[in-house]
C-alpha cells in the first residue's frame, strides 16, 4: 500500500464483494436515487455525471429518465459493473476530488453519500464541472442513533478506534447546517435541504450479513474481529428484528440537499447594460457568438443582441421565417422596408422605427420615403408601398375589421393572392417580434438613432427613448 494515493486505496474495502454489493446491498437504495432524481428534476437531454458512482444503480435510473451518464468511482471492481449494468455511459476509474472532466461539462452532478465531510474538494469539482445554472444534488447520512434502523449500521463499529472516530467525522454533514455551510464555502447557490426515504430491506438475516459484508466500512470492522465473527454478529442482531411474513427493514435518516452552480456575470460584460427590463442575459456559446459578431461589425452589443441571447436559435428562428415569407412573395427590400415601418409607426415601436427608418432610406435612396410612412401620410411612396403601408396599418390597427375590399385594393395595387398571403405573413411576424420587444421595454441603442438621416429621426416622435 505503501506510495497508494488515499483513492487507490478504496477497492480494497469496496470493491472485494462487487457483485454482492451490486445485488444485495445496492438496489435498497432506489428510494434514495429516485427521490434525488426526482427533486432535481432529471429528464431527457440532461447530461449527468454521479460523483462516488458505486455500481452504477443510480446512474441506471437517470438513464430510464433521459439522462446522458457519466459516472466516477474509486472502485476499479465496482466501476466494471457500473459499466456492465451502463454501456452507453461514461464512467471512469479515478478521484472525485480530481475530475477528469472539463469544467462546465455538466446540467446534473449528483453523489449518494458519497461525498464527506472530510472530502471537501469533491465539491469544489462538482462545481466546477457544472454549466453555470447546472443543477446538484447529494445524500448524507442524517441522524443515525435516531433512526428508527440504526440497528443495521451497528458492526460498522466493531472496526478499530481510530476508524470509527473516522467514520463520525465523515457522518458530521447531516447535521443542521454543516451540509449547507460546506456548500456555500464551495461556491453554490441556492442551497436547499430536504428529508430523503432510505429503506434497507433484507430477506432474512443470513442476506443482512452477507450485504452488510460487502460495504467498505464492513470491510474496516472485518479486519479487526475477522470475516466469520463480523457474520456471525450480523445474524445475531438481525435475528431480534425479524418479522412474521416480513422482510427485515432498517428505516435510516438520510438527508439530501440541492444547491446550483451560480450564473456569473464574465468580466468582459461587465457595464454592459441590457436595455431591457430583463437582467444579464445567462452566458453561453450562442450568446457569445452574438455578442461578438455585433462588436466585430458595429463595435458594440445591440440591446436587441442582450434580449434575444437569453434563448439561443429563438431570434434565428423566428427571421428565418421571415425570410421564407419574403421570399416566397418575391417582396423587395423596399417593400419589406414599408410593410416594417408602417407597423412600427402604428405599433408605436420607436426601436424599430429607427431601425428600418434607417434601412428603408438607404434601400429608397432618400429619407423622405420612410419619413413619411412613419408620419403616416405616405407622400413621398410610390402606389404599391402605398398599397402596403395602408395594409400595414389596418392589420397592426385591428385584423379583424379588415374586408375583401381591403384585399381587392392590393390586387388593383398589382399583387397577387400569394404576396398579399406572403406580406401579411412578413408583417405580422415582424408585429410579433416588435410587441415582444416592446413588452419586455427594449430601447433601441443610441448609437444607431445617431447615424440615422435627421429626416428619419424627426419622424420618430413616439415610444421608448433609445439608450
Ligand atoms: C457509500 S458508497 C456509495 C456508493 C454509491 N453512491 C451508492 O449509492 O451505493 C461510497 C463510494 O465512494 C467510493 N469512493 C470512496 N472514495 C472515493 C474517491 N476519492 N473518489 C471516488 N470514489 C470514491 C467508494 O468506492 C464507494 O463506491
Amino acid at each position: 500500500m505503501s506510495g497508494m494515493k488515499q483513492w487507490e486505496a478504496v477497492d480494497a474495502g469496496w470493491g472485494r464483494l462487487a457483485a454482492d454489493f451490486a445485488t444485495l446491498s445496492e438496489p435498497s437504495n432506489v428510494r434514495e436515487y429516485v427521490g434525488l432524481h426526482h427533486a432535481l428534476g432529471v429528464a431527457v437531454g440532461d447530461r449527468l455525471l454521479d460523483l462516488a458512482c458505486g455500481a452504477g444503480l443510480a446512474l441506471e435510473l437517470a438513464s430510464l429518465r433521459g439522462a446522458q451518464v457519466a459516472g466516477i468511482d474509486a472502485s476499479p471492481r465496482l466501476v466494471a459493473v457500473a459499466r456492465d449494468r451502463n454501456p452507453d455511459g461514461d464512467v471512469r476509474v479515478g478521484d472525485m476530488n480530481e475530475l477528469p472532466w472539463d469544467s462546465a461539462s455538466f446540467d446534473v452532478v449528483t453523489s449518494f453519500r458519497g461525498i464527506w465531510a472530510t472530502t471537501p474538494n469533491a465539491m469544489a469539482e462538482a462545481l466546477r464541472v457544472l454549466k453555470p445554472g447546472g443543477r446538484f444534488g447529494m445524500t448524507v447520512w442524517g441522524h443515525i442513533k435516531a433512526s428508527p434502523g440504526a440497528w443495521s449500521l451497528s458492526p460498522f463499529t466493531l472496526a478499530a478506534e481510530p476508524q470509527v472516530r473516522n467514520q463520525a467525522d465523515m457522518n458530521q454533514m447531516g447535521r443542521p447546517g454543516v451540509g449547507e455551510r460546506l456548500l456555500a464555502d464551495a461556491g453554490f447557490a441556492d442551497i436547499e435541504r430536504l428529508d430523503i426515504p432510505f429503506v434497507w430491506e433484507f430477506a432474512d438475516p443470513e442476506q443482512f450479513a452477507r450485504a452488510l459484508a460487502s460495504t467498505g466500512p464492513a470491510y474496516e470492522a472485518i479486519e479487526q474481529v475477522g470475516a466469520e465473527e463480523f457474520h456471525r454478529r450480523c445474524v445475531e442482531l438481525a435475528a431480534g428484528h425479524v418479522r412474521d411474513g416480513l422482510p427485515l427493514r432498517a428505516k435510516i435518516n438520510v438527508a439530501g440537499f440541492t444547491a446550483r452552480r451560480p450564473v456569473e456575470v464574465p468580466e468582459s460584460y461587465e457595464g454592459d447594460f441590457t436595455g431591457s427590463f430583463l437582467g444579464w442575459y445567462p452566458p453561453s456559446e450562442y450568446a457569445e457568438q452574438s455578442r461578438q459578431a455585433d462588436l466585430d461589425e458595429d463595435g458594440f452589443v445591440w440591446t436587441v443582441t442582450k434580449l434575444w441571447a437569453r434563448m439561443p436559435g429563438a431570434f434565428d428562428d423566428l427571421f428565418a421565417l421571415q425570410r421564407s415569407a419574403a421570399k416566397f412573395g418575391g417582396l423587395s427590400l423596399r417593400q419589406r422596408g414599408v410593410l416594417t415601418t408602417a407597423m412600427a409607426a402604428t405599433l408605436g415601436d420607436s426601436a424599430c422605427a429607427y431601425a428600418w427608418g434607417g434601412k428603408y432610406a438607404k434601400w429608397a435612396d432618400d429619407p423622405d420615403v420612410p419619413a413619411s410612412a412613419l408620419r403616416g401620410d405616405d407622400d413621398a411612396l410610390p402606389p404599391d408601398e402605398k398599397a402596403l403601408a395602408g395594409w400595414a396599418r389596418k392589420v397592426v390597427r385591428d385584423p379583424n375589421a379588415t374586408t375583401s375590399a381591403d384585399v381587392d385594393d392590393l390586387r388593383r395595387a398589382g399583387f397577387t393572392d400569394d404576396q398579399i398571403f406572403a406580406a401579411t405573413l412578413f408583417l405580422v411576424l415582424r408585429l410579433a417580434f416588435s410587441s415582444f420587444n416592446d413588452a419586455l421595454g427594449l430601447r433601441l441603442d443610441q448609437a444607431v438613432v445617431d447615424k440615422l438621416p435627421a429626416a428619419v429621426r424627426d419622424a420618430v416622435t413616439w415610444g421608448r427613448a433609445p439608450i
